[in-house]
């Protein structure tokens, strides 16, 4: 039996313990949460074509050519399509990200930059299926003359839901155009931003009410050498002024290449600040701190040349929070957020490692530390949780005193049950643990035998009775990654996945989201025949006080293929509510959610009634409950 005295909090909980990491992995923001349909917009690609095939019977040589200006060093290339030199009529066509997801009777937003000397070709759009039938269409016939790009626009609604749409342009009438930054949207984005994010999975996002939002990365803020590394300037302002580079995800792994994956940074650093904004997450942005992803080139800035790399730092801070007046809160203002984004903290560097790490953080944390000494950094221990690598910095960052230890670990479902205890003993005195990337893994990392199934989540869900009990020194964890498309992605397990038109939270984002929404405020005891329940006789608990709904919310796992009967004594002299919520969360250890059943393994809430100030209830095989009760 169960005693939970809710009279004694033994800590208290950051409002933004739980929230969530967000990387472009898998599609996740190109193909992915970014809603741009058309791949290669501007044709930036390494092989410029990607992602398009010409068409027409017969093309004329130089009908389609690829121009490289100066006077754009971040969207050198554009295209000029001239149509006298065919016979026949020509077009393009652009496959998207795994097809287009096109939904029937929504409006689509279809742009283009352009410029011509006189008018002579009309661009006639067709969105066609798997089949080749049109369904959808339009004409847009450029205006303007002269030697100035243009943007023009046309909407036309979509006549068919098609999962993997194409849509072809066709040039119609003699004559030279110019293009670039081709560019299709729906209309339902979210909050219907025009060019703006997929409505579906910012919304899983918002369900989970996450505390903070990590971006945007991951290995991607190292980048694979240090000319791809994540730079937060190139992905603000303008959209067709930000460089777009390869994805440190492109051909990764070779059972799912990706020869195609670039970052367009359509989702750039305001962006992520306004979706952060927007869900009530804190935004934590991480930087490159001077080296490249070490599971690649391990590249190093010399430490004598790392100023633009602090700079870089030091004006995100501006431009996150700097005054309209500063060059970077202009930007932000002229982006369309005069206000600042409260930027709290800041992380620097991912998982590097070495004394190289901890040379370059230093650096990093005296210029950041004179400047704002009030933005938490957050610096990381690396992948292995328990290794010589670990030991190593683990003291460094104590003894540098960095606000937030950012600790990684991608383990078996075992490792996860036999370490819940894993912050019982830690040090309350140093910095506080970011458990910033975990998953519990059923197999080798990426495989596809590493399931997002039951038996992982239920090793989560019994984990993390270990975080939330300690949450006076872990202050915040995020499950990684995020998403996942079905038909493009690098690495599994995954928060969530999606296709081109639907997205489902896997079990994992349930245990996830059910710990984000009964996070509470303050930690209270939990004894299990007076001790923690950590494990033994398989079974986990964790219980927290919420003095703003006055609820006191047990969490307890069943790790057992019997049913268990619980028992939970609340010690406390107040009145309690006799009826009791009860969500339990329950499958068979192979079961999974797809597309097909995104709900199959979701919670089923029902009452239990108090018998005095205890709480009897079954736990079936492989459970995970919360018991909610209210405090008169
Ligand atoms: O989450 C996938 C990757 O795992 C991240 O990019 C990296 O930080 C970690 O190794």
């Amino acid at each position: 039996s169960f005693t939970i005295d809710i009279s004694h909090p033994t800590g208290n909980i950051s409002p933004n313990m739980w929230g969530v990491f967000f990387e472009d992995i898998n599609l996740g923001a190109d193909g992915g949460i970014y809603a741009e349909l058309i791949k290669n917009r501007s044709f930036e690609f390494a092989d410029p074509f990607m992602g398009w095939k010409k068409l027409g019977e017969k093309i004329g040589e130089g009908t389609f050519l690829v121009l490289n200006r100066k006077d754009k060093p971040n969207n050198p290339r554009f295209l000029r399509v001239n149509t006298s030199l065919s016979s026949e009529k020509v077009g393009l066509q652009n496959e998207g990200f795994r097809g287009m997801g096109i939904k029937q009777g929504l409006r689509y937003d279809f742009s283009v930059l352009y410029k011509q000397a006189v008018p002579g070709i009309t661009l006639r759009l067709q969105l066609v299926d798997t089949l080749g039938a049109v369904i959808g269409e339009s004409t847009l016939r450029p205006e303007k003359t002269g030697t100035d790009w243009q943007k023009q626009q046309i909407s036309f609604r979509a006549a068919k839901t098609e999962p993997k749409a194409k849509l072809v342009l066709w040039f119609e009438g003699k004559g030279t155009l110019d293009v670039d930054m081709i560019s299709l949207f729906p209309e339902d984005t979210w909050k219907n931003r025009p060019g703006g994010l997929r409505k579906d999975m910012v919304q899983l996002l918002a369900d989970m009410k996450p505390g903070f939002i990590r971006f945007p990365g991951g290995c991607i803020v190292e980048g694979r050498d240090l000319a791809n590394r994540f730079q937060w300037k190139k992905t603000v302002g303008p959209i067709e002024d930000r460089k777009l580079i390869i994805n440190r995800w492109n051909t990764e792994f070779k059972h799912r290449l990706t020869p195609d994956y670039y970052q367009s940074f359509g989702l750039g650093f305001f962006e992520y600040f306004q979706l952060a904004e927007d869900i009530g997450a804190e935004p934590l942005p991480i930087l490159n701190c001077g080296m490249a992803c070490q599971f690649n080139t391990a590249e190093l800035v010399p430490i004598d040349e790392l100023d633009e790399y602090v700079q870089d730092a030091l004006d995100l801070i501006e431009f996150a929070n700097g005054d309209t007046g500063t060059k970077w809160g202009k930007l932000r203002a002229e982006m369309g957020h005069p206000l600042p984004f409260n930027l709290k903290m800041l992380g620097v560097g991912n998982e590097n490692w070495g004394p190289q790490y901890i040379e370059r953080l230093e650096v990093f944390k005296k210029a950041l530390n004179e400047r704002y000494p009030n933005i938490k950094i957050v610096a990381s221990s690396g992948t292995d949780p328990e290794g010589e690598r670990f030991e190593f910095l683990n003291k460094e960052l104590r003894r540098l005193k960095v606000d937030f230890i950012d600790e990684h670990y991608y383990r078996s479902p075992d490792w996860f049950l036999t370490h819940a205890n894993r912050y019982d003993a830690y040090d309350r005195q140093g910095p506080k643990i970011f458990a910033g990337e975990y998953a519990a893994h059923t197999d080798r990392t990426a495989g596809t035998g590493n399931r997002n199934n039951w038996k992982a989540a239920i090793a989560e869900a019994a984990f993390l009775t270990g975080v939330e009990r300690n949450a006076d020194v872990v202050g915040m964890a995020s499950y990684a990654p995020l998403f996942a498309h079905v038909d493009g992605w690098q690495w599994t397990p995954d928060l969530i996945w999606v296709d081109n038109l639907q997205a489902y939270g896997t079990p994992n984002y349930q245990v996830q989201k059910l710990y984000a929404i009964n996070k509470g405020t303050h930690v209270i005891s939990v004894r299990m025949d007076n001790v923690i329940p950590s494990g033994q006789d398989g079974l986990y608990a964790s219980a927290v006080l919420d003095s703003k709904t006055n609820e006191a919310i047990i969490k307890v796992v069943n790790h057992n293929d019997y049913p268990i009967n619980g028992s939970f004594n609340i010690q406390t002299k107040e009145n309690l509510a006799k009826e009791v919520e009860h969500i339990v969360l329950t499958a068979g250890l192979a079961e999974e959610n797809s597309i097909q059943h995104p709900n199959k393994v979701s919670p089923k809430i029902d009452k239990v009634t108090l018998k005095g100030k205890t709480i009897i209830s079954d736990l079936s095989p492989y459970s995970f409950h919360i018991f909610k009760i209210k405090i008169k």
